[in-house]
């Protein structure tokens, strides 16, 4: 397997350094459950489940073949004033999945598209009640809620938004959950669900009746996996009950089984009013968004609108896309039909563990984690962010795949991973952080 060619001078890559991928590319050419296929057939470990969407491991037929056959039967319906069956039986199946309540899918393409649909719904929400001065959204620093206007806006990871411009109007960042006395705390720490009173100083600052909605990861995920301090988003709810503002989970990472149930709002036990998703919902293979919300929002909208007009004025050309619609129910069919959720909640002590046991090599300044999910900070390098780039790259040579922000790196291995993969997996980080170390001594 080579690509020589290929000039790669075409395709400008997302969240890239372009220059130097081209200088020394990292193709892939191929996957089977947890395993990737580098050049000439070399064997890389999925550690992030692609990017956090493929939690039934890759290559799955089932998943193909529905598509396959999706595609023969209706390629393509546009879902405006349009149709057709799978994203009925999709919008039923998730409806049962979800916290009881929470069961008015809307579909969209991606997790950005499904933080600025949600957005979008919370304000007409709203309106329709009559209290449309609500207008403003708290969001939290560090928090990544995909690169779209809106969830741009709502994002705290500063480098992020560097650049873009002042974003929407009215957005206030609450804090971020990382406190020092978390330092390689696995599962929920002790401290810190005083942090969800920064809602109410917003709520002081600028009036219940301006704010429209809290919107939050209830693991922040991207910006370095900051599991929530016990009792912070349970906080968080009562705040937004006192005062009529909506809580909405960002589930894009955590959504699909990664924090051992089907959703983090089940696993932290604590029910927010609208909850975004993508990524796993089609285990990764095509792309695929959607909100869920409560029924009365729903309700409220539709009632507030006039006889014989479209009640929400809002849309994608692709939202519910027979094909990704078919994906998606053949992916849920494997989590159930596998106890993939389940299964991850058993594998989660172990992969913890063993991640845990990294904590001695000096370059690790801190483990956290929770579920399926773990990150490990790195001392910083000759900059914010270059250790971990080119961590990101060692690893990868050495046969681990993982995502890597900043001078983090988080793990989220399939869920179809067994102990003795995992164990390969800590090895290889073992092996590629001590030789950094020794050669930077
Ligand atoms: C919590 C969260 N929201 C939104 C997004 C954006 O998703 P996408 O890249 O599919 O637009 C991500 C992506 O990682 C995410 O982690």
């Amino acid at each position: 397997m080579s690509s020589s060619d290929l000039s790669l001078q075409h395709h400008w890559m997302p969240f890239t350094n372009n220059r130097d991928f081209k200088a020394d590319p990292k193709m892939v050419y191929g996957a089977e459950g947890i395993w990737l296929t580098g050049a000439d057939g070399r064997k890389i470990l999925d550690g992030s489940s692609g990017l956090f969407t493929t939690p039934a491991g890759h290559g799955r037929k089932r998943i193909a073949d529905a598509v396959h056959r999706q595609m023969i039967e209706l390629d393509y319906i546009s879902s405006f004033t349009r149709g057709h069956e799978p994203s009925f039986r999709l919008a039923d199946r998730l409806a049962a999945m979800l916290p009881p309540g929470i069961d008015r899918i809307f579909f969209v393409n991606s997790g950005s598209e499904s933080v600025d649909t949600a957005m979008k719904i919370c304000l007409a929400y709203h309106a329709a009640r009559g209290d449309g001065d609500r207008k403003m959204f708290v969001s939290r620093e560090r928090a990544y809620h995909g690169m779209n206007f809106g969830g741009l806006s709502l994002a705290g990871m500063v480098r992020n938004r560097l650049g873009f411009g002042t974003g929407l109007p009215g957005i206030v960042h609450m804090r971020h959950t990382g406190l020092p006395e978390h330092r390689f705390v696995l599962g929920e720490p002790a401290q810190g669900a005083e942090l969800a009173d920064d809602l109410q100083r917003m709520v002081d600052t600028y009036g219940a009746d301006s704010i429209a909605a809290c919107v939050v990861e209830p693991i922040a995920g991207s910006t370095g996996v900051l599991v929530p301090p016990r009792g912070y988003l349970q906080r968080l709810r009562a705040i937004c009950d006192r005062h009529g503002i909506l809580l909405v989970f960002d589930e894009v990472i955590c959504g699909f089984g990664r924090t051992g149930k089907a959703f983090g709002a089940q696993s932290f036990g604590v029910t927010p009013d609208i909850i975004t998703m993508a990524k796993a919902l089609t285990n990764g293979a095509l792309p695929m968004g959607a909100v869920a919300v409560r029924q009365n929002i729903q309700d409220t909208i539709m009632a507030a609108a006039p006889e014989n007009a479209i009640e929400f004025m809002h849309g994608y050309t692709a939202s519910a896309h027979p094909a990704a619609c078919a994906a998606a129910l053949a992916a849920l069919d494997i989590y159930e039909e596998e106890n993939l959720f389940e299964r991850a909640a058993q594998m989660s002590a172990y992969f913890l563990d063993t991640v845990a046991g990294l904590r001695d090599l000096p370059s690790v300044t801190d483990i956290r984690g929770y579920g399926m999910l773990a990150g490990i900070d790195l001392a910083a390098g000759t900059g914010p962010g270059a250790g971990g780039y080119m961590m990101q790259k060692r690893l990868f040579d050495a046969g681990l795949h993982v995502k890597i922000t900043g001078d983090t790196i988080i793990l989220a291995p399939p869920f179809t991973v067994n102990g003795g993969e995992i164990d390969q997996m800590r090895d290889i980080l073992h092996d590629v952080l001590a030789a950094e170390q020794r050669a930077a001594a």
